[in-house]
């Protein structure tokens, strides 16, 4: 199934993309963590990419194609992207990119929460690098208070989660992200839905996304 699943920063992608891609046997590809590795290898991309994404900034266009299309064409036939497409020039990318395969998407998820929600959520996250989990000091603790549940590792803050970095990331994703929901949502014969992350637990968004899943395999 090739997915995609759509969302502001702190709604909960991260988080649900692991469950599903567990459930359904997808790869799960965040255009986040993959940026965030590179980073930490380094490399001269890695050193670019970093000068953006701790600024709340966006990575221009041409590298995200060609990191994401490199990603996804190592995943095959199976995938759900998190984070990507999130601008229109990387969604018609994207649908090129799959044409010359003569493949389209299959499904289009968009979890919708509130501003203000988000802000809380970024402020208390606490990720893993190595194994991806994520975690929040209230809302979804570890066992361990800084040590991860899978893998053991010592969890670490994101350098783009403060409130001034937040409300950044929250107005781009307004402005560029928007669009690209409006784009599918005029896609004909795309298959899209949208749960909402408002006030509603981890589990209880899990539930509410597996169940419309449900209604389609
Ligand atoms: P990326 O890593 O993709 O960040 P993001 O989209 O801003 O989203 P987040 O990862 O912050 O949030 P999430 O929705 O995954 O939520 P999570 O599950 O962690 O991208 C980082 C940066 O890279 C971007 O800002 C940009 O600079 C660049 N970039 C990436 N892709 C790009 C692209 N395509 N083009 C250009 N630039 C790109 O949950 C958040 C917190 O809330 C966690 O603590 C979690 O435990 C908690 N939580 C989750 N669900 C709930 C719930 N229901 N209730 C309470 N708490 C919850
Ligand atoms: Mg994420």
């Amino acid at each position: 199934m090739r997915t995609v699943l759509l969302g502001p920063p702190g709604a909960g992608k991260g988080t649900q993309a692991k469950r599903l891609a567990e459930k359904y046997s997808m790869e799960h590809l965040s255009s986040g963590d993959i940026f965030r590795a590179e980073k930490a290898s380094g490399s001269e991309l890695g050193e670019q990419i970093a000068k953006r994404i701790d600024h709340g900034k966006f990575v221009p266009d041409p590298i995200v194609v060609e990191m994401m299309t490199r990603a996804i064409v190592e995943a095959g036939e199976s995938f759900l992207l998190d984070g990507f497409p999130r601008t229109l020039a990387q969604a018609r990318s994207l649908d090129e990119s799959l044409a010359t395969r003569s493949a389209t998407l299959d499904l289009v998820i968009l979890i919708e929460v509130a501003d203000d929600e988000v802000v809380e959520r970024i402020a208390g996250r606490r990720i893993a690098p190595e194994s991806g989990c994520v975690y929040h000091v209230t809302f979804n603790p570890p066992k361990v208070e800084g040590v991860c549940d899978e893998s053991g590792e010592a969890l670490v803050h994101r350098a783009d989660d403060c409130e001034e970095i937040i409300r950044q990331r929250l107005k781009t994703y307004h402005e560029q992200t928007q669009p690209v929901i409006d784009y599918y949502r005029n896609c004909e014969g795309l298959d899209m839905f949208s749960v909402t992350g408002t006030n509603k637990m981890p589990d209880d968004v899990t539930e509410s996304i597996f169940a419309a899943m449900q209604q389609r395999i």
